[in-house]
């Protein structure tokens, strides 16, 4: 089976830092100590009210970060253009609602088919990777398709708000099938949102998932066993369920 990769969001280093307004805890740091430990790219999102990551955060880690960086944004002409100055490795495109907490819900790409297609050329034009989050849903990926876009994020968000082992099983069915067709479709398949050293084994054994994009349950650990630690244990409980 092809290993796993471990994508490491930083965005709630500086969700920290913000809280006081402070110059620590740098996510940037946290991003350089994160890749030592064995993240094999960055993840940051510049959320348009920049409640978390900051603009020269975004630079500063392109610049620094020995692996490569996973920029997420909205689908809009300011972090095109945001993203095609700072050219990070790649984009993910999400939704982006002022109100939400976190990306609830994935893109909805079949709605909004000719932006998501120009947002995708206009990024690989400037060298960028894009992939598309959405939920396992056949409708989005087909439009995930038609958008030119090589990659595709699974949101694993209601698979990990399950609550009980049956709704849990549900999910966890419909993204093993969503990741069969998109990988037969040609799509790199990655997955995220909600996803812990608990819930974490199931998504990391589905063959095709080659990448996962972790966060808040991650930095929270760190705050108890550090994010060495953490990211260890993590990847640890990755390989284990990948059998590797
Ligand atoms: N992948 C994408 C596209 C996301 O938007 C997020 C949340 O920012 C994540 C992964 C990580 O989710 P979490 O912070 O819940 O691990």
């Amino acid at each position: 089976m092809i290993p796993i990769r471990l994508g490491v969001n930083v965005d709630h280093v500086a969700t920290l830092r913000q809280a006081r307004c402070t110059l620590y805890p740098d996510p940037v740091e946290a991003a350089l100590i994160a890749a030592s430990a064995g993240a094999d790219s960055i993840t940051v999102h510049l959320r348009e009210d920049r409640r978390h990551i900051q603009d020269h955060d975004v630079q500063r880690v392109i610049q620094r970060s020995p692996v490569p960086i996973n920029f997420e944004m909205g689908v809009t002409e300011e972090m095109l253009g945001i993203a095609c100055k700072l050219k990070p490795k790649y984009a993910c495109l999400v939704p982006e609602k002022r109100e939400e907490k976190t990306t609830e819900g994935g893109l909805n790409v079949a709605g909004n088919l000719a932006a998501v297609r120009d947002a995708c050329a206009r990024l690989m034009k400037a060298g960028i990777v894009p992939a598309l989050f959405i939920d396992p849903d056949p409708a989005q990926l087909a439009a995930t398709i038609q958008s030119g876009a090589p990659q595709v994020e699974i949101h694993t968000g209601r698979y990990c708000d399950a609550t009980t082992d049956a709704a849990r099983g549900e999910e966890l069915m419909l993204i093993m099938n969503f990741a069969r067709i998109a990988h037969e479709a040609g799509l790199e398949v990655h997955a995220g949102h909600g996803l812990s050293v608990d819930n974490v084994g199931p998504i990391a054994a589905i063959p095709e998932i080659v990448e996962l994009n972790i966060g808040h349950a991650l930095i929270a650990r760190s705050v108890f066993i550090g994010l060495p630690a953490a990211v260890a244990e993590l990847r640890r409980r990755m390989r284990e369920a990948r059998g590797q």
